[in-house]
């Protein structure tokens, strides 16, 4: 059976998992982890670096060190999140060709799902290194409260990293799902997920025999642990710039090393009432001055800078519960997700406003992933033992006369769904119709976001109100969005295409895909250079050491000294190799290494 890997692609973290048997595993990556800094960089010699290691450069080269970059997938350029991005991030945001929004890493300007989609590759490799076995399915989750063109952009991070994405779930319903699998649990629960860039909060009915229903979702895709680190950022850099008159934020290098601090500072606070945010030498001043950063901060005044956003939070719960048509009361747990949930204040806040503890049996660095990874095994099984029934997070509508938002899929509607709208000409002899489609809450159409527009075309001539064209909007398991039209009289379909009015046209996604597999075999070509050049160095040393003794014991025969001469001048090729970096011949010369030392060992034993 086919092998899919579920994977967690977080603002701040991205974790993989797979179900062995029943048993679902959360794979550890080279240095031991299980989780993956969603961090990517671009090395001044021109190397890709993600992960840990991308991480851990990000003070020395913050210019071209990308994090966080689920912030900007699938938003449009002039969206104030952009601005928001453009103004607090290290590297440089610029405005890509539809819209959209790129990222400059030195000399070369990527899309927000390219860099999405290393962070990707990179998980799939973590899964490869662990399965032996090259992976080609994966479910890939989002937060509930992402729209159709966040989705989408996130499905071509997929493609271009070579995967193919069987489904897109929602992080609380993967978080509930893990929660409850295999445990035949009949219960209403809530999922308060808060994450390093989102919010997401979801209600559920977990029924007998394995059905997940989510009754109703919401959230804030721009609120999360890097929205706190910013208030620990603004509350240090206004008191250096009162104490010194110095704008911190002007330094990229500055901020980045900030940006560390606060972030640390907060965990710190999670575990004690008190610590202390040290930078030395944090900037200079014009007359060549270092000037440094102290400052000590404790718990009550974090919470003090931050009690807005985790009030935001409970004002979105009440909101998930008013559409669930609950009372907290009905709810019977409560499961907190994502490292954010760490913070006492928080998790005091969700046990108020809920009026019962949180569970706490879950990983909440974990639990998204390993909900994939259960979901991804239940899709390519045959037997059903899981139902999962998720929910539109906001409605579907087109834009109508005045400006107006007509709702054709409500909120919170079960998905798959589709519904259908009859079009009349307005005109006579009116030949085409431009239809907006737009995903939003707001009864305005321009405060929605506009997923795409489409002209029918090609309409038969006649008095106007004589033309009907039937259009069905569809939303798929992953809460894509797709579009089909009929002309009633003649049955004609017709065949439209939603033109996205951001994100990748399919070109440019076949073009990334092709340099990410590029990438790919240049980086398992390194890897096997990389492994068989220790190898050869491993086997030379040994047979070096061998020297002088074969030397005593094959004194002046012949045969011996040919023998010494073969394995010195294989010593030798292997060098070379080593330095022309040709992987075949190093790989080839092992095994005469090999075959030399087996003698070597041989006549020192016999002799
Ligand atoms: N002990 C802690 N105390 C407070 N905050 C913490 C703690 N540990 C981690 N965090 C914060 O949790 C956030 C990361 O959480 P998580 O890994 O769940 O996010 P993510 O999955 O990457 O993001 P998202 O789900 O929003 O896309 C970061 O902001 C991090 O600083
Ligand atoms: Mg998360």
């Amino acid at each position: 059976m086919e092998r899919v890997i579920g994977i967690d692609l977080g603002t701040t973290n991205s974790c993989v998992s797979i179900l062995e048997g029943d048993v679902p595993i959360v794979i550890t990556n080279r240095g031991g982890y299980k989780t993956t800094p969603s961090v990517v960089a671009v090395t001044e010699a021109g190397k890709r670096l993600v992960g840990h290691i991308a991480k851990r450069q990000a003070i020395t080269n913050a210019e071209n060190t990308v994090y966080a970059a689920k912030r900007l997938i699938g938003r449009k350029w002039n969206s104030p999140q952009v601005k928001n991005s453009i103004m607090t991030s290290s590297y440089t945001i610029v405005e890509g060709p539809h819209n959209d929004v790129r990222i400059r890493l030195r000399d070369k300007t990527y899309s927000v799902p390219e860099v999405s989609s290393m962070v990707l590759q990179e998980m799939k490799v973590i899964a490869e290194d662990y399965l032996g076995e090259p992976v080609k399915k994966a479910v890939v989750t989002v937060p509930a409260y992402f729209n159709d063109n966040q989705r989408q952009a996130t499905k071509d991070a997929g493609a271009i990293a070579g995967l193919d994405v069987i489904r897109i779930i929602n992080e609380p319903t993967a978080a509930a799902l893990a929660y409850g699998f295999g445990k035949d649990l009949d219960r209403t629960v809530a999922v308060y997920d808060l994450g390093g860039g989102t919010f997401d909060i979801s209600i559920l009915e977990i029924g007998a025999h394995g059905v997940f229903k989510v009754i109703s979702t919401t959230g804030d895709t721009f609120l999360g642990g890097e929205d706190f680190d910013a208030r620990i950022i603004d509350w240090l850099v206004s008191g250096f710039q009162q104490e010194h008159g110095i704008d911190l934020r002007q330094d990229r290098m500055a901020l980045q090393r900030l940006r560390d601090a606060a972030e640390k500072a907060k965990c710190e606070l999670s575990a004690t009432r008190d610590t202390e945010i040290n930078l030395p030498f944090i900037i200079s001043t014009g007359r060549n001055e270092a000037l440094h950063l102290q400052r000590a901060l404790d718990r009550a005044t974090l919470e003090q800078l931050t009690a807005d956003l985790v009030e935001r939070t409970v004002e979105i719960c009440r909101q998930a519960l008013a559409d669930a048509r609950l009372g907290v009361t009905e709810i019977e747990d409560v499961i907190l997700v994502g490292g954010m949930t760490r913070m006492p204040a928080v998790q005091h806040t969700v046990a108020t406003f809920f009026k019962r503890e949180p569970n706490k049996s879950v990983h909440p660095d974990e639990v998204v992933a390993i909900g994939a990874g259960i979901q991804g095994a239940a899709l390519v099984r045959e037997k059903q033992e899981m139902i999962l029934l998720d929910v539109t997070p906001h409605a579907l509508g087109i834009m109508t006369f005045g400006s107006h938002f007509e709702e054709l899929i409500p909120q919170n509607t079960t998905v798959p769904t589709a519904r259908t709208k009859t079009f009349t000409t307005s005109r006579d002899d009116q030949t085409a119709v431009k239809i907006l489609v737009l995903q939003g809450e707001s009864t305005r159409a321009d405060e929605n976001e506009l997923l795409g527009e489409f002209i029918l075309t090609g309409l038969r001539r006649a008095a106007k109100g004589q033309v009907e064209i039937e259009v069905t909007f569809e939303i798929n398991s992953d809460g894509i969005v797709s579009v089909q039209a009929k002309d009633l009289e003649t049955g004609q379909a017709q065949s439209i295409q939603v033109t996205a009015t951001s994100g990748l046209t399919q070109d440019e996604i076949k073009n990334m895909m092709s340099s990410a597999q590029d990438y790919m075999v240049e980086r398992r070509t390194d890897e096997r250079f990389e492994a068989s050049k220790q190898e050869a160095e491993t086997l030379i040393a040994e047979i070096e050491r061998l020297f002088p003794e074969i030397e005593r014991a094959v004194g002046s025969a012949d045969f011996g000294r040919d023998a010494l001469a073969k394995a010195r001048s294989a010593v030798e090729r292997t060098r070379k190799a080593i330095g022309n970096k040709t992987t075949d011949e190093v790989v080839q010369q092992v095994e005469q290494l090999g075959r030399t030392l087996r003698m070597f060992k041989g006549v020192v034993t016999r002799g």
